[in-house]
């Protein structure tokens, strides 16, 4: 009888909290693998499908577990926090062998993290970080520098606006609040431009990490600012929606006022190639295989690095010619 009521009650929480099963594995069975066999289980909790970016990620675990034979339980969080927090909850209460996930913020995680420290479940960061302080709460984290991705495209414009004096107005379309990469790709690309007194961001607000919002924000950047040169987008997503905008406003994306834009996925480089964005700095969603690899070094008891960086590139419109016919994504 209690059994059942703990059944019933665990396959709630899955419904809620957005669990569904992967390679076959029944997520609502509770049973777990986390008992020993070789046989491994990953409970995976992502952001949600705001981007392109996003979706090629998702496909890029999705796909390395069934090749890497590992049983993955997959939740959307829908961009919502308490959402991956219920997801986590209910992966403890599975016992799944590993537990991992790309928080949607970056503050908050402490609870949940030692929740299932103390339940013995390894934790592997994926894309994103978080800001506790004791890192003893997760095994690694796999992801970009996303500072490293702000400086770069901060070094672009500086390079661009060389020997000219005037000033450079720039409007900036952030991503998620509280995100790491939205933080972070803000804080390296003011980082650089600050030496230059003729750079000055006239306008900095959040488009989601979404095409909708980066269109609906840059149609009110432009009534505001009519004299906008530069858009620093940190996604190609809200970058391809500002175009939109600019484009119905009668101006020309890439050439009236350049665009540099974090991601590099397929639809980015196209614009990329056709001129309408002037520079895109990489940022890999591919990290299934890496992330796979370092679940079943954890189950074996190996040692692994605390950091995992993804190698990552820049394009301008000739590169991103070259490389889009083999663009995986
Ligand atoms: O965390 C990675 C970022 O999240 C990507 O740059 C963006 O497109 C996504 O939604």
């Amino acid at each position: 009888m209690r059994r059942k009521w703990f059944a019933a009650l665990l396959a709630g929480a899955l419904v809620t909290a957005g669990v569904t099963g992967c390679g076959g594995d029944d997520a609502g069975s509770g049973s777990g693998s986390g008992s020993g066999g070789d046989k491994i289980t990953m409970g995976f909790s992502q952001v949600g499908a705001e981007s392109g970016w996003r979706t090629a990620n998702t496909k890029s675990i999705q796909e390395s577990a069934a090749s890497a034979g590992i049983t993955l339980k997959f939740s959307d969080a829908q961009g919502k926090q308490e959402n991956q927090i219920k997801a986590i909850r209910s992966f403890i209460a599975q016992r799944v062998d590993v537990i991992a996930f790309s928080p949607v913020v970056e503050s908050g995680w402490d609870t949940v993290l030692k929740e299932a420290k103390d339940a013995n479940i390894p934790v592997i960061l994926t894309d994103r970080a978080v800001d506790s302080q004791d890192t003893s709460l997760y095994k690694t984290f796999i992801g970009s520098d996303f500072v490293l991705e702000g400086k770069k495209a901060g070094e672009w414009l500086v390079k661009e606006y060389q020997g000219k004096n005037d000033p450079v107005n720039i409007v900036e379309l952030q991503g998620t609040p509280g995100a790491a990469p939205a933080n972070d790709r803000k804080a390296g690309f003011a980082d650089v431009i600050k030496a230059d007194p003729k750079f000055k961001v006239i306008a900095s607000q959040t488009g989601q990490f979404t095409r909708t919002d980066g269109k609906e924000v840059m149609e009110a950047f432009l009534k505001t600012y009519p004299d906008i040169d530069v858009l620093y987008a940190h996604n190609d997503d809200m970058g391809l929606g500002a175009i939109e905008a600019i484009e119905a406003a009668g101006k020309k994306p890439g050439k009236d006022i350049k665009i540099i834009t974090v991601d590099a996925v397929k639809d980015g480089m196209t614009a990329l190639s056709q001129g309408k964005i002037n520079y895109i700095v990489e940022c890999s969603p591919l990290l299934g295989p890496q992330l796979m690899d370092l679940a079943k070094k954890v189950k074996a008891g190996e040692q692994i690095p605390n950091r995992v960086l993804t190698e990552e590139t820049t394009f301008d419109q000739e590169q991103a010619k070259a490389a889009l016919p083999s663009r995986k994504y």
